[in-house]
Order: structure tokens, then sequence, then C-alpha cells
């Protein structure tokens, strides 16, 4: 392994070029190729990293013994076969979000992760988020109390996609978070969704999560809404979170209220009584979620360190997107989650 990470970025569309302009500003990388087969995005792309090589087959990629590591920002049709190929091949993978379409495919990345002894890490994007990281610490250190139930809205009025319905493209984000928080997969999964816009690929889902505890989650999911909102709530025994990722400064809310239960009661009606308390915004460490993911890969790289969203993680989410795709197309039916 070389002191810095030679990376190449494969993808250079909407998404991939913030990958490349991220690797090429870390100091612990050297971003060695891109790699594209349409002219014009390896040309925006070359423009960021005018130092890199330019490459249009992903095969020639791989055959470059330069690159020790491939971030792979391609349409998710193409993730699992890519990534397997990568492993086989001796490169490092960082796949982006969702890991594969099927979890057959899921489980083929993980048997190609764990033989190659090379580092696979999923871009789940959000669990690097610094207001992320307070509300997990939040979960997980108990000052909520008990989570009892979860919400996320993901909508605006936004870029339509053709190769994937709003499913696939953004429950991703949420699934990851509410999967990391409650540390458990669903048991069921249920999705009604709608095509307004283009036949055949809902841009419009409601998707509803039970746990076995009796913990649920909700998201929602739209590229047709007048507001632009990226929020999940998290609402526990004790107290109540709130990340809205739109909001420039305010990201993280910490509602100190719920209902508390006297030691002792006299009257029914008055057995529960309401608290109103205050509403702490925390300071949040600085960083770009990108950025820090980005760091984080190239440190698993180095390191060995098994990434915080690996594959276990990645076919996790692959996992609840096949069922909820289920739901969806048999028309909202709930699906359950079968154990191997
Ligand atoms: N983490 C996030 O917040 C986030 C945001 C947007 C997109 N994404 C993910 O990034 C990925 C790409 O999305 P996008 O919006 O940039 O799509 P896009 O269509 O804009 O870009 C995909 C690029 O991949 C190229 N490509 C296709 N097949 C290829 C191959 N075999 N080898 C090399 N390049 C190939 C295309 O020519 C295109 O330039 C998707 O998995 C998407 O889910 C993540």
């Amino acid at each position: 392994m070389s002191a810095r990470v030679r990376i190449a970025v494969v993808g250079t569309g909407y998404w991939g070029v913030n990958h490349v302009r991220a690797f090429s500003r870390l100091a612990a990388a050297e971003l060695v190729a891109i790699c594209d087969p349409d002219p014009a995005a390896l040309a925006r792309a070359a423009q960021l990293a005018p130092a890199a090589t330019q490459i249009a087959s992903f095969d020639e990629l791989l055959a470059d013994r330069r690159v020790e590591a491939v971030v792979l920002a391609t349409p998710a049709v193409a993730h699992a076969a890519q990534a397997c190929a990568a492993l086989a091949a001796g490169k490092h993978v960082f796949v982006e979000k969702p890991m594969a379409l099927t979890p057959a495919d899921a489980r083929a990345v993980a048997s190609a992760a764990a033989s190659s002894g090379k580092t696979l890490m999923v871009g789940h994007l959000m669990l690097y988020h610094p207001g992320y990281i307070r509300l997990r610490e939040l979960v997980r250190g108990g000052e909520i109390g008990e989570v009892y139930y979860l919400y996320a809205l993901r909508v605006n009025l936004g870029r339509l996609r053709k190769d994937e319905n709003a499913l696939w493209s953004f429950a991703p984000h949420d699934l990851s978070m509410i999967l990391d928080l409650v540390g458990a997969l669903p048991v069921s999964v249920a999705a009604r969704g709608e095509s307004y816009l283009q036949p055949g690929i809902e841009d419009v889902v409601f998707l509803n999560l039970a746990f076995p505890d009796r913990k649920m989650a909700q998201v929602q999911l739209s590229w047709l809404d007048p507001r632009k909102e990226r929020r999940l709530t998290v609402v526990g025994s004790r107290k109540m979170v709130e990340l809205d990722d739109v909001h420039p400064t305010e990201k993280l809310r910490i509602y100190d209220k719920g209902y508390d239960r006297p030691p002792a009661f006299t009257q029914y009606a008055e057995y529960l009584t309401v608290r109103h308390g205050d509403i702490h915004i925390p300071r949040l460490e600085a960083g770009e979620p990108l950025d820090l993911e980005c760091r984080h890969f190239l440190e698993c790289c180095a390191t060995g360190q098994p990434p915080r969203t690996g594959v276990q993680a990645g076919a996790d989410v692959v996992e609840v997107l096949d069922l909820a795709q289920k739901s969806l197309t048999a028309g909202g039916a709930p699906m359950t989650l079968q154990r191997a």
C-alpha cells in the first residue's frame, strides 16, 4: 500500500464529480484515474482533476496496476457486478448506494469482499453527517429514553430519474439511518407508491416498517412536492429529536418533551402529565458529510479497519428495499422478512 491511497472514480456523472472533487482535495489520496464511457462526463470531471488519467472502459481501469481503490458512482444497476469485479482485481471498493438491486447480488458482493480481504464500503452518506452522529450518540447513550417510533421525510420538486424510482433513489439514505438507530431489521415492510409523472416509475412512495419490539418507522419519499425537506424525527420515552438537513444552521433539535409518569398518583386522569421542557440546539462538529465519508474510506483502506458502513449495512438496506419493492408491486400489501 502506498503512503497515499491511489484512487479512481468510476462514473463521473451528477454525483461522481462530487467524489472527484472531494478525493482530489484530500492529502491521503492520489486521484490517479477517472473512468466513464461518456466523453462529456469525463471531460467535465477532468476539469476538477487534470492530472488524473481519463479512461473510458471499466475493464481497462481494473487492469491499471496503479489503482489501489475504486469509487463506483455508476448507475445502481452496475454496482454489484462492478464491485465484485474490482474486488477480484485486488482493489478496495467504495460503492455508492444502493450496494445492489437484489439480496442475491448483495450476498455476492459480501462473499467477494470476504474472500478478497479488501475494504468494501457503501456510500451511506447520512451516517457521516455530524448531526446524525450526534443523534446516534443521544439514542445509544440512552438520553432520549426508549425509542418509540421514527419518521423521515425526503421530498422535493427534484431531478427525475429514468433508471430507478423514488424508493431506490431516496430511501437508502433514510433506511441506513433507521436500521442503524434501531439496530435490527424490520419484521414487516409495506410500501405504497404512484407514478404520476413517468409510467412505471414511482415518483411518490410511502414506506412503513414494523420492528420486533413495537418500534415503528415511516418514510415519505417524493420528487413531486412543493418544499424540499430532509428530516428525520425520533420520538423516545424521555426526549424527541429532529435532524433537519435542510436547515442552514440548526440541523439538530433536542426537545425535552414528553409525558411524565409520576411515581404515585391519586386520580386516574392525572396519571400522565405532559412535559413541555427546553429545546436544545447543540453545536455540531464541523465537516461536510461527503468529505468525512471519503476520509473514512481512505483510513479504512490504509489501516484495514472495518468501515462504519460496510457490506452488512449495505446488504441490510438492500433487503428492506427489496421487500418494499415487492410490497409496492403488490399494491401496498405488507411483506414479512423471511429469515434464512
Ligand atoms: N450519496 C448521495 O447523496 C448520492 C446522490 C446522488 C446520487 N448518488 C448515487 O450515485 C450513483 C450515480 O448517480 P448519478 O446521479 O451521478 O447518476 P448519473 O447518471 O448522473 O451518472 C452516472 C455516470 O456513470 C456512467 N456510467 C454508466 N455506466 C458506466 C460504466 N459501466 N463504467 C463507468 N461509468 C459508467 C454514466 O456515463 C454517467 O456519467 C447512483 O448510485 C446514485 O444512487 C448518491
